[in-house]
């Protein structure tokens, strides 16, 4: 007879970090689509029409989910995990 397994669904160490100034908590292991997604943030980037764009493949393939994290341009949050302390924001036009 097979024995049913579980995954361990322990969570890693929280950390905080800021998207447009504002506080997210989220925790080690995470991509930042994931914890930007679960704080309810409604647009990663906004396109030179003023579209807003969110995650659409969720493995580095298409760049809706670009953001700009310490000043660096198009980082795409679905392939970044988060980090304590990382500065966030909306990436505009790109
Ligand atoms: S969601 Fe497509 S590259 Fe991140």
């Amino acid at each position: 007879m097979v024995k049913a397994r579980r995954l361990d669904a322990g969570r890693g160490r929280k950390v905080t970090f800021s998207f447009d100034g504002r506080s997210i908590d989220s925790y080690e292991g995470e991509t930042l689509a994931t914890a930007l997604l679960a704080a309810g943030v409604a647009a990663f980037s906004v396109t030179r029409a003023g579209q807003p764009r969110l995650p659409f493949c969720n493995m580095g393939t298409c760049f809706d989910c670009a953001v700009r994290v310490d000043g660096q341009d198009l980082v795409r949050a679905c392939l970044t995990d988060v980090r304590d302390g990382m500065q966030v924001e909306r990436q505009e036009g790109k």
